[in-house]
């Protein structure tokens, strides 16, 4: 055991900075933590312009405190800010990594080189504050330890930088020209207990307030609600002084108002009849609680969160979460909290059918969590801890179970709770995440346990189920999670012995984390989807996570760009695995989060027979709020539309609806779309946004498209024409009047984030031979990314010109056969492509497909207008948000501007492509399988050597590629493999188009 000097609870015993940096104590001289509360108090806020003065050590001397020191030459900054976001590099900059701890590992030491940060702001007291209240110095948060000194004295030190602190400053505080200084460190032993997957951006990065606490003012309320049948209970328990009695609490839109005389008369409130909350009907009542000399103000949201057997229920009703991890993160603001734009977020939530919030991986702003009240989301709140670097050394000297650490956890659960309790939206807390297990994390669930009987403790890595009240992992496959969920089941868990497998098979069950979001994906939400509704114990997940952590930099030339891990230069760091998220850095939602949308319909539109089956998958809202739209097309142009009663569905029921007649096309395909939609606004989207989806293909049996004539093939030189084409030895150079090379056949995508993944089990990209190694290595192995061609034979015959070609790559045996025929029958220019690869290949690929290039000129290629599926990009285990319809988008609208330049734009099951000089009509090949076809300014080959968007070379080209097939996007940047079902293997296709020009 470390001996340390005491850290005295006497405000002005000062201890050296380097001794408090390795002490695990988490602070001194701070208050108690009690509730974030609305509050009619005086207070005072000290945001705004501080002095500040940066070191690169923490060894410095203590003269930041001193009122003679000369500031005048330093620095201004924002309070609250990160130092390392303002300044122009002249303070630091961020730092990125996952697990790694960017300093050596050995606890609870960190370097000297430690970036301090000297802050320093003088203020007076407001007129009229009042004389005799208690004054209490509130921090919301600061990275990572601080020390607080006010008018010269120190008044405390505090650690746990996502949890708020407070420091009673009565005896110092002066009316007048009051000096308030703090020194942050951004390393220290609690450092150690802040490893999330994140920047590093130390600061006063939340607000700091001064308050007064009136002698007869309220310390600390909670009030505790319950709902069953239909009545509500307020469980009230209040904090304060002896003169701050009679206490009234008031709730006026249930006619409550309850006086309690003395501290023991505070009881329980029956409240009547009232509207329960849940987190998609997120009623709201004011509530006020007055002492003789305070406000507060409080929103009360009445619901009972249980867990009976395998189920999670509120208010008795199964949950099943269809949640987010969210991070703050800011593109310029980092973690400092913007109102507005965390609003606009959990709005653009609420749009995508999300309804829960893991608050990943520490407390965020108070505010949000008012946010999550008002709009309505099931959050599970998690403390700030994490400690992944240990596993390294197999979580040798992991904190977690060390006695050392055990009050600075405690701490951390402590000042969570206390903050948030208030909260209805809050149904789970979670101790932290990724931090081994052991005796600390115990502790902090007992302590959770015996505060707050009402919401039960996750945390993930209690494996074995000692001591949280769910099972909960991240990243189980399907066939894993399907089993967890399967009774009788007696799979192994991960971590557990056959005892300790049943006894977590006997609890509800959550994911929370799934469907790693990183770059183009992830796939394979349908398949995680269908597992809740088969296996109640199964209670959804939480997607990892909401928003790419880009911080917008700008190049040596003043190019702006969304940076990642290493663009700083680090000297530890992990890339671009920091963008991970649904919603792009630039605010953009990502085809993945419409793919979760459309998954997570709370409303499932079935089809059967003439009949539409709406099922309400909702936990308790009926489909009173909503409307059905239906539209009728015929090739994409709409032919009728009309709407169908939807009568009231509760939750859980289904209800069947005759569909009308629906006037079927002649020669074009006939589409039923049937939408339900908002019947009126709400306070997250309009009347008319769509919920959910569904089609249903009304066409009338096609004629197949007879196969092209045989002809006489004869040695083929020189130019030829057919019709609008033209020729040289074979291949195509123009059509029409406009430059056009191809097809060329490309087997390559630039590789996802996930085709770069090689984390998790290999399903289908490798043999058993490659296991860990990424499915993109094994392109770039066998040369996918650089093909040659060599041209066997170019044939001729009346009306039809023929080449087979040969490709493969350098030092490969393996190869691919490739027929080309051209044919003109009756004034139609038409095009099969036979690709035939040799045996041998040895695993999957990524694309079966042809390249045109169409060079810019005369006639240069701006979009597309398509008949197919859209209007996002969609890939084979990423189909759930493409429907069939009539779109148009520029090359540029086309792409997903990912993080880092990777496989884009792929809209399948085309039809009808129109690129303005020219068009083509896609045929079903033997098996019925329609081409998709996507437009680029870059090769694959250009977007794969690009780390940035910035870093793609200019470009005088568009290539148009057609794909009979792409293979799927699964997680693997850290979690399953594509499904075999959806993984491309090599094999034969077929391409048939016609040109119009
Ligand atoms: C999890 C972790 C997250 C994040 C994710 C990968 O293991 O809990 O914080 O790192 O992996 O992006």
């Amino acid at each position: 055991m470390l001996v340390l000097p005491r850290r005295s609870d006497d405000p002005g015993a000062s201890v050296p900075s380097p001794a408090l940096l390795a002490d695990t104590a988490p602070s001194s001289g701070a208050l108690a933590p009690r509730s974030w509360l609305h509050s009619d108090a005086p207070s005072l806020s000290l945001n705004g312009d501080w002095r500040f003065r940066l070191s690169p050590t923490a060894d410095l001397p203590d003269d930041v405190a001193r009122a003679d020191l000369d500031d005048a030459g330093w620095d201004t900054l924002p309070v609250p800010a990160h130092w390392v976001l303002h300044g122009d590099g002249r303070h630091g900059r961020p730092s990125y990594t996952n697990v790694q701890y960017p300093f050596p590992i050995e606890p609870p030491f960190v370097p000297d080189e430690n970036p301090t940060g000297d802050y320093r702001r003088r203020f007076d007291l407001p007129a009229g504050w009042p004389v005799d209240a208690r004054v209490v110095l509130r921090f919301d948060g600061v990275e990572s330890l601080y020390r607080v000194w006010l008018n010269g004295v120190e008044v405390g030190s505090a650690s746990g930088s996502r949890l708020a602190h407070e420091f009673d400053v009565t005896d110092r505080v002066r009316a007048e020209g009051n000096l308030l200084a703090v020194r942050v460190h951004e390393w220290s032993a609690a450092s150690y207990l802040e490893d999330q997957d994140q920047w590093w951006l130390p600061g006063i990065f939340r607000e700091v307030t001064l308050t007064a606490r009136p002698a007869d003012g309220v310390e600390d309320v909670w009030l505790r609600t319950a709902f069953a049948d239909g009545v509500g209970t307020i469980l009230p328990e209040v904090t304060a002084p002896e003169p701050a009695f009679p206490v009234t609490l008031r709730v006026p839109e249930l006619g409550v108002e309850t006086v309690w005389a003395t501290p023991a008369d505070v009881a329980p409130v029956a409240v009547g009849e009232v509207d329960p909350w849940t987190a998609e009907t997120p009623r709201l009542y004011d509530a006020t609680v007055t002492a003789q000399g305070e406000t507060i103000t409080l929103r009360l949201g009445f619901r009972t969160v249980e867990i009976r057997g395998d189920r999670f229920l509120v208010n008795g009703r199964r949950v099943v979460f269809h949640g987010m991890n969210r991070h703050e993160t800011h593109p310029v603001r980092g973690r400092v909290f913007d109102g507005e734009h965390a609003r606009a977020d959990l709005i653009r939530m609420k749009q995508f059918n999300v309804n829960a919030i893991r608050t990943s991986h520490y407390p965020p702003h108070p505010r949000l969590l008012d946010l999550a009240d008002e709009l309505g989301f099931w959050v599970i709140l998690e403390c700030d801890l994490e400690t992944h670097g240990f596993e390294k050394a197999g979580w040798r000297d992991n904190p977690s179970d060390d006695p050392r650490w055990r009050d600075a956890y405690l701490d951390r659960i402590r000042r969570t709770v206390e903050r948030d309790k208030n909260h209805p939206s809050i149904v789970m807390w979670s101790l932290g995440n990724e931090s081994g297990t052991g005796a600390n994390l115990a502790a902090m669930s007992a302590w959770a346990h015996d505060r707050d009987p009402g919401r039960p403790v996750h945390y993930e890595g209690d494996y074995t189920g000692e001591y949280t009240d769910v099972y909960s992992r991240m990243y189980s496959s399907v066939p894993e999670t399907e089993q967890i969920g399967t009774d009788g089941s007696l799979a192994p868990l991960l971590g557990c012995t056959p005892a300790q497998g049943a006894r977590q098979r006997t609890k509800p069950f959550i994911l929370c984390e799934y469907a790693h979001a990183m770059g183009n994906g992830p796939g394979a939400l349908d398949q995680y989807e269908a597992l809740v509704d088969a296996h109640p114990r199964l209670h959804g997940g939480f997607v990892w996570e909401w928003r790419d952590h880009g911080i917008l930099a700008r190049t040596a030339d003043g190019i702006p760009f969304y940076a990642y891990g290493g663009d700083f230069g680090e000297v530890v760091h992990d890339g671009n695995f920091v963008m991970d998220g649904m919603v792009l850095s630039n605010d953009v939602p990502t085809p993945g989060l419409h793919e979760f949308k459309a998954v997570a319909q709370p409303v499932a539109l079935t089809f059967d027979g003439g009949e539409l089956v709406v099922t309400n998958r909702r936990h308790s809202a009926s489909t009173a709020d909503l409307a059905l739209r239906l539209t009728v097309e015929h090739d994409g142009r709409e032919a009728a539309s009309g709407t169908l009663d939807l009568p009231v569905v509760e939750a859980g029921e289904s209800a069947r609806l005759p569909l009308p007649a629906v006037p079927v096309a002649e020669g074009a395909e006939t589409w039923l779309t049937v939408t339900a939609v908002l019947a009126a606004d709400t306070a997250w989207a309009p009347t008319g946004h769509v919920v959910a989806r569904a089609q249903l293909d009304r066409s009338a049996p096609r004629r197949p498209r007879p196969g092209s004539r045989a002809v006489d093939w004869r040695e083929a030189e020189g130019t030829l024409t057919l019709g609008p084409a033209t020729f040289e030895r074979g291949r195509l150079v123009s059509l029409g009047r406009r430059a056009v090379a191809g097809p060329r056949l490309e087997l390559f995508r630039a590789p996802t984030d996930n085709d770069e993944g090689a984390t998790y089990g290999d399903l289908a990209a490798s043999d058993a031979s490659t296991v860990g190694v990424s499915s993109a290595s094994l392109w770039r192995e066998q040369g996918l990314d650089r093909l040659t061609h060599r041209v066997v034979v170019v044939h001729e015959a009346d009306g039809a010109l023929r080449t087979i070609t040969r490709v493969s790559a350098a030092n490969s045996v393996d190869s691919v056969t490739v027929e080309t025929v051209w044919t003109l029958d009756e004034g139609e220019l038409g095009l099969r492509v036979e690709i035939q690869p040799s045996s041998g290949w040895p695993s999957v690929w990524p694309r079966i497909g042809v390249r045109f290039d169409l060079p810019d000129g005369d006639g240069a290629v701006e979009g597309a207008e398509w008949f197919g599926t859209g209007p996002l990009e969609s890939y084979p285990d990423s189909t759930r948000a493409a429907y069939v319809g009539r779109f148009r988008a520029t090359v540029a609208e086309l792409k997903v501007e990912y993080a880092r330049p990777q496989e884009t734009g792929h809209r399948a099951a085309v039809r009808e492509v129109d690129l303005g000089a020219f068009g083509f009509t896609a045929f079903p090949d033997s098996r019925g399988r329609l081409p998709g076809f996507s437009l680029s300014r870059h090769t694959p080959q250009q977007v794969a050597a690009a780390g940035h968007p910035h870093e793609l070379p200019e470009s005088d080209t568009t290539y148009l590629f057609v794909d009979a097939a792409q293979h799927g996007l699964g997680s693997r940047a850290c979690g399953p493999d594509v499904w075999p079902e959806f993984a491309l293997r090599p094999e034969a296709r077929t391409l048939r188009l016609t040109f119009h020009i």
